[in-house]
């Protein structure tokens, strides 16, 4: 950091080592001072969103409170805690934590052992939430550890294995408890269902090998930070940064007189306000004040009428200290605390509770805050201090709603707020919907207060205050007005209803959308509020206020956050394997203790090369334009930047096979990257790349729809098409048919670890190196050499793991890392290109949106006798992998189902979209609903259950695919029977009907999906492999195969195969990289095939050693290994072999319409049970039970995990996660803040997964490939959603049948559940304005 004058020492420990950093940078973040300033001591702690939404940063921050001689251990966000703030302070980090070099923390451990790692970018973050957590309560409760680890994402695991590891610090006991009996109801002499002859096991771990805990070895807290802490002398403090000052005062007068001189500096206190704002933003600030710590700020005050609290308790102190007055005062005085903490349980995650304070939350007043609304309903106030002394505001409307006589002056602090307790005949809520139960921004949020004449229902005093329905939280106040004196019943409801959507209007085309959805929230949560309110008067006096009705009940309460809990099933190994043999035990990934430790090294954890530069990118803001001027004079004049490139400066294809590096002359999608910049820093290429100045002129038409495309005859590639039987001679013969669409949104991968490319050129032979996080280092090294001019030989990519892919990493990377190589080549300097999240989320794009549209022809028993199914994809602006994804669609269309007479067709289209790519399942799990969703239908229109058509028409025997491919659906028979049969389905629909007669409000719905996945390419040599093991003198083996790590365990698979083929322990093998030096040509890691193809080449390189080998065995077969090993040297033999696996002879004639396109098959079936809420629209997933057909499973922990963690993102493709675009083009989406991954609470209350056994003679060792398989198995979450909402549409006598739409978001749940709250909102006519945002499917 560059020296300023008049600065001073920032002190502080970080993992017990003292800190003194003289040139303290107010602008720089913990996160970004531990990763660069001390680049190779503190790696470990990861970047991933940078906006303290994913927790991947996490650390532990402890504070000495001189006060009360307490240590406080908070978790926090690194991206968001300035550094400045640290003074003082002890930071832990997860090396501090535990390493491989010293010792491995019973946190790491567990994690790590308890499989609770694949991909291992979360790992750091998940350990330093568990770990904080601990030093806090060393025996947590089960919802200690569902609360703490609810602000971390993690893309892989699908949390069970976290929740789980977790668990196992808890006294409580983390078995299956469902019987009581302390026996697990799965337990194996209870299950009929299994053949006798399997054992099954459900341990995934051994307990007995976990260290205990021992709080009393965790590091001291420093005793100089004490000392500091307590010194009487304390003074101001200044740090001087580049562009900005840091002051913190120590006293409360000092403070008063710096906010008089800076009226317009902010106090930086948690800064999860300013922070963002500044990063996202552009905010500029040039003086920081942070009184953070000052006494005077931190202080609980209870007296009678009321609890006072500083500005300065963070939202965790605040919760700790409304518990407390919870627990003292009666219930009828802690109305209003009881309804802050409801909101403050949900409020974000841990790290930001334990960061934002409560003086920051009340000055910042966000349009969407949890807890202004409900502080005003609750008639708080504000304690105000300035020079000029002290006053109270109230915290009111017009605070709220930043009116300037209201609100704070800006020479004034905030120095507490007094929040009354509630009285006798005073009710007051909080009522918050957002996307996500927990961590994520209310859509609509309201905080209400009612108080009555004593002894009587008459309104003496209503307040209502709504959050995220304009720009500031707003108050009903005339609503409020108008009903005082009115009694507590159904007329005044409805009058108020009716006000108050006159008096908080949303216009249609408002940012953030989902206006209608908004409006009917605005009066769902005031009936929410008046039941609740009934419901209190009626217990005050029954006899006076009669009870509200029984089936109203449940409108009543949000749903509650329970720990998971769950059991895997797999078959036990075969007691006569040999115990050195580790193929079949559920082995740990190879990798998962350097997860958990933080060493497992990404490539931005690689120091940096001499010379290194940063790029930024700047990019297209228009969907079709011609590029009139590019002036990057100005960037160009920035202090740092080295160079501005564009496409001019590639030596060679700047358009390989239609996928365009630099956009020239013209752009065609927002995203588009138009040039990069290249500087000493990221942030200074950053700043100049928002300097380019790009002048466009906008080219017709704009295609954004699939209906666009359509109207516009805008295609990627010609139609794909499947038939079989006579399809329409058919329809003439059956007894209804049924025409319908669905539209199924598109998927962003959100994997943890962005894009990430270093290249470094050398200075021979035009050779260039690349590390990086890819899928497929062949078609990297493919179109870094295009772009270059240069032969492949001279570009050498290495992958030594991916921080997730999930496909997104299969094309990118590619073109990403020829952008960075041109940038290499031209300021011939190393380039380290990180996409920030929001330019990974726009660039990279993901799964494709699709439309369905289907005539399905019937008889009214249920048979299917024909479908007529088209599909639509929205491939965006190239053409990627569109084409293939099609092939699969059309392909996998049938999912489970014989129709005899069927015919798909599909083709992508070409939009002004960023190009979409592969994702997981491949186009299956987006289309296969399709199919789902007419069998639906057809079942409602029969009168049946769907289980019952979905039995009727599934493929019963040895069959054959529309493209003629034979193929035995026993294994499907068999997990669809035992996932009926285990899940108790049947007993369960039942008490899901009797629930739902009792309960108008809420409603439970089950679905039970069949699957029938496909493993394999349609082109043969695509899954050709190719692997690499040499032996060592001293018996080590180095084993190296084309396939690359991203988390799926792939490596350890391997390893496993080597040790069985060798005959050796797994701790003679080891697997070092990935890289196009070693095996060329590779094909992608993708499509499920990653072990089979894989392990096949390891198997035959292993066969062909052993081969060699065997003379020197058999002479000396009781010779050790090493022995042989030396033997064979001295004897001249090769301990080198290459394998090599020719690849599954697939084949597809698209002319004929028929093939062996896939190798074989993957069976299986779900059931989930989930509770909507139809009033909000919010959902939660009671249970879901998975069978899935593994045949033989190499590695059940491996196979468990992929399972779980691909169900959990399908559940959140299919509920949750929503990319929002403009009219024009713009992806809104960018961010964990406004694209919501599910997180813990998302996940089944009950989860249980089964791995069928069958066989597979064609794959390793008759396994199966499981990585995609449980994507689409999460649509079970969605048809039971639709179960649910079908039930409530039943009820109100609405039509069964309505167009599939995945998303099932909130939004669409209750919109669907349509009531009298719906049919009261105002419409507007769509003809009238534009929308905020536009479905793009
Ligand atoms: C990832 C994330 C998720 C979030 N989720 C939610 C959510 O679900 N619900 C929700 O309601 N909120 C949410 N928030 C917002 C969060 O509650 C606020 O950002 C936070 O409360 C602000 O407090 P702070 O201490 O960090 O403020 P800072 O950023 O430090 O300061 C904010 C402003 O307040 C002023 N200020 C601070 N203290 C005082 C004082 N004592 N006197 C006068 N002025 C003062 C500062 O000058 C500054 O202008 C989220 C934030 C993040 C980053
Ligand atoms: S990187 Fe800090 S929270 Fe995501
Ligand atoms: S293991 Fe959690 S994100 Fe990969």
């Amino acid at each position: 950091m560059a020296s300023v004058p008049n600065s001073d020492e920032l002190i502080f420990f970080v993992n017990g080592r003292k800190v003194v950093e003289k040139n303290a940078d107010p602008e720089v973040n913990l996160l970004y001072y531990l990763r660069k300033v001390h680049i190779l001591i503190f790696y470990c702690t990861k970047y991933s969103c940078g906006s303290g939404g994913c927790g991947a940063c996490t650390v532990m921050v402890s504070r000495y409170n001189p006060k009360t001689k307490e240590i406080r251990h908070s978790p926090v966000t690194a991206c968001l805690v300035p550094i400045c703030s640290l003074h003082g302070a002890a930071v832990t980090t997860v090396e501090g934590v535990g390493s491989i070099s010293t010792r491995i923390h019973p946190v790491q451990e567990r994690l790590a052992k308890c499989h609770g790692t694949q991909c291992g970018f979360c790992s750091p973050g998940m350990v330093m939430s568990i770990y904080t957590l601990l030093r806090n309560h060393p025996e947590p409760t089960l919802e200690q550890i569902t609360k703490a680890i609810g602000g971390n994402l993690c893309r892989c695991t699908g949390y069970r294995p976290i929740v789980e590891s977790g668990k196992t610090f808890c006294e409580e006991t983390t078995v299956c408890e469902l019987k009581g009996s302390g026996k697990c109801c799965m337990d194996q002499e209870e299950r009929s269902f299994i053949n006798r002859q399997e054992k099954i096991c459900t341990k995934l771990y051994n307990e007995d090998e976990f260290q205990p805990l021992d709080p009393s070895q965790e590091p001291i807290f420093p005793p100089e930070l004490i000392r500091m802490a307590e010194d009487p002398n304390k003074r101001r403090l200044t740090f001087q940064g580049e562009r900005t000052t840091w002051i913190a005062p120590v006293t409360l007068n000092d403070l008063l007189e710096l906010k008089a001189s800076f009226p317009e500096a902010p106090l930086i206190m948690g800064n999860t306000a300013v922070g963002p704002s500044i990063k996202f933003k552009g905010e500029f600030h040039p003086v920081f004040i942070s009184p953070l710590g000052l006494p005077e700020l931190y202080f609980v005050d209870y007296t009678d009428d009321g609890v006072t609290i500083g500005a300065g308790y963070s939202l965790a102190q605040l919760s700790d200290a409304l518990h407390l007055t919870v627990l003292e005062q009666p219930k009828e005085k802690t109305k209003t605390y009881r309804a802050l903490l409801k909101h403050l349980r949900t409020l974000a995650g841990a790290q930001i509770r334990n960061m934002a304070t409560l003086g920051g939350h009340v000055v910042s007043r966000p349009n969407f805050s949890d807890l202004n609304p409900i502080l005003a309903a609750g008639n708080a106030t504000i304690n105000l201090i300035s020079k000029e002394g002290e006053r109270q505001i109230p915290l009111n409307s017009l605070f709220l709603e930043r009116s300037p006589e209201a609100s704070l002056k800006s020479e004034e602090i905030v120095l507490s707020v007094y929040i009354p307790h509630s009285t006798q005949w005073h009710f007051v809520s909080g009522l918050r919907l957002a996307q996500r139960q927990e961590n994520a921004f209310a859509i609509v949020n309201a905080g209400m207060s009612v108080k009555f004449e004593d002894g009587t229902d008459t309104i003496k005093d209503l307040q209502m205050f709504y959050g995220s329905v304009g720009p500031t939280v707003v108050s009903a106040s005339q609503t409020c007005k108008r009903l005082l004196g009115r009694p507590w019943d159904d007329h005044m409801l409805s009058d108020a209803c009716r006000w108050v959507l006159d008096e908080i209007y949303i216009p249609p085309a408002a940012e953030d959308g989902m206006v209608e959805y908004r409006r009917t929230l605005i009066v769902s949560l005031l009936f929410k509020f008046y039941l609740r309110v009934r419901r209190g008067l009626n217990k005050m006096d029954p006899q006076k206020f009669p009870d509200i009705p029984e089936n109203s009940m449940s409108a009543l309460e949000d749903f509650p956050i329970k720990t998971p809990q769950g059991i895997q099933m797999f078959q036990c190994v075969d007691p006569y394997q040999s115990p050195q043999d580790p193929v079949g035990h559920p082995v740990m990934h190879q990798s998962a203790i350097k997860h958990a430790t933080g060493e497992a090294v990404f490539s931005d954890d690689m120091p940096p090369f001499a010379q290194e530069l940063f790029l930024a990118v700047t990019t297209s803001t228009r969907a079709h334009a011609k590029i009139i001027s590019i002036d990057a004079s100005e960037a160009l004049a920035l202090p740092g930047v080295v160079d501005v490139i564009t496409a001019e400066d590639i030596p060679g294809a700047n358009n390989h096979q239609g996928e365009i590096l630099y956009a020239q002359n013209e752009v065609i999608c927002v995203g588009q990257i138009v040039c990069t910049v290249a500087a000493d820093t990221y942030a200074h290429a950053r700043e100049a790349a928002e300097k380019v100045k790009i002048t466009y002129e906008d080219i017709e038409p704009r295609i954004i729809t699939i209906e666009q495309a359509l109207e516009h005859n805008s295609f990627l590639s010609t139609e794909k098409k499947v038939e079989q039987g006579n399809v329409e001679q058919a329809f003439k013969y059956v007894d209804q048919i049924l025409e319908g669409e669905a539209h199924v949104e598109g998927q962003e991968h959100f994997y943890m670890e962005t894009q990430t490319i270093l290249a470094i050129p050398k200075q021979e032979d035009k050779e260039m190196v690349l590390y990086l996080g890819t899928q497929f280092p062949s078609h990297v090294q493919e179109f870094v050499a295009a772009a270059l001019n240069v032969p492949r030989n001279r570009i050498a990519c290495h992958i030594k793991r991916v921080g997730g892919g999930f496909g997104g990493k299969v094309t990118k990377p590619a073109l990403l890392g020829a952008i960075t190589a041109v940038a290499a080549n031209k300021t011939g300097r190393p380039i380290r290109f990180i996409l920030e999240r929001g330019d990974d989320m726009l660039i990279t794009a993901g799964r494709h949106p699709l439309l369905g549209k289907y005539k399905i022809g019937f008889m009214n028993n249920g048979v299917i006798k024909a479908a007529d199914v088209e599909y639509y994809i929205n491939g965006g602006c190239t053409p990627d992998e569109s084409e293939s994804v099609m092939e699969y669609i059309v392909l996998k269309s049938d999912n489970a189902y014989h129709i005899p007479n069927f015919r798909c067709r599909g083709r992508p289209c070409k939009t002004n979209l960023p190009s979409n790519t592969a994702f997981r399942g491949y186009g299956f799990p987006e289309a296969a609903v399709v199919a789902e969703a007419y069998v639906t239908a057809v079942a409602s229109r029969c009168d049946l259950s769907p289980e019952e058509v979905k039995e009727i028409n599934m493929y019963k025997r040895i069959s054959k695919t529309t493209y003629k491919q034979t193929f035995d659906p026993e294994p499907l028979r068999k997990c669809w029977k035992e996932c009926l049969e285990k899940s108790s389905f049947s007993a369960r629909k039942l008490a899901a009907e009797e629930f739902n007669k009792k309960n108008y409000w809420k409603k439970r719905g089950l679905a039970v999906i069949p699957m029938k996945f496909t493993v394999g390419f349609p082109v043969g040599y695509y899954s050709q492999a190719a692997a690499l093991v040499h032996i060592y003198l001293d018996g080590s083996v180095l084993v190296t195969h084309g396939g690359c790590e991203m988390g799926q365990g792939l490596h350890t698979k391997i390893i496993q195969v080597a040790s069985r083929e060798l005959n050796i322990p797994q701790s003679y093998i080891h697997l070092s990289e990935t890289s196009t030096v070693t095996v060329p040509n590779a094909s992608f890691t993708a499509a499920s095939m990653g072990t089979d193809i894989n392990g096949k080449a390891v198997q035959n390189a292993c066969q062909i050693l052993m081969a060699r080998l065997q003379p020197i065995i058999r002479k000396n077969p009781k010779g050790r290994w090493e022995d042989w090993i030396t033997k064979a040297f001295t004897e001249s033999i090769s301990l080198s072999a290459t394998g090599y696996f020719k690849g599954y002879q697939t084949h597809m004639d698209w002319e004929k319409e028929k093939g062996e396109p896939f190798a074989y098959y993957v069976y299986g079936a779900a059931c989930s049970e989930v509770e909507v809420d139809c009033l909000t629209g919010a959902h939660k997933l009671l249970r879901t039970d998975i069978f899935v057909d593994a045949a033989f499973s190499i590695n059940p922990a491996v196979d468990v995990g992929q399972i779980e963690g691909a169900f959990i993102q399908g559940m959140g493709l299919y509920t949750t996660e929503e990319l929002k675009y403009s009219p024009e083009g713009v992806l809104y989406s960018r961010s964990p803040e406004d694209y919501k991954i599910p997180t813990v609470t998302e996940i089944p209350e009950e989860f249980y997964v089964t791995l069928v056994r069958s066989r597979n003679p064609i794959a390793i060792y008759s396994s199966k490939g499981l990585g995609e398989t449980a994507m689409f198995l999460g649509s079970s979450v969605l048809f039971a959603i639709f179960d649910a909402v079908t039930a409530a549409r039943e009820e109100r006598g609405l039509t069964k049948i309505f167009n599939l739409k995945s998303p099932a978001t909130p939004e669409f749940i209750r919109m669907t559940c349509v009531d009298q709250f719906t049919d009261m909102i105002p419409r507007d006519d769509p003809s009238t304005f534009t929308p905020w945002s536009v479905r793009v499917s």
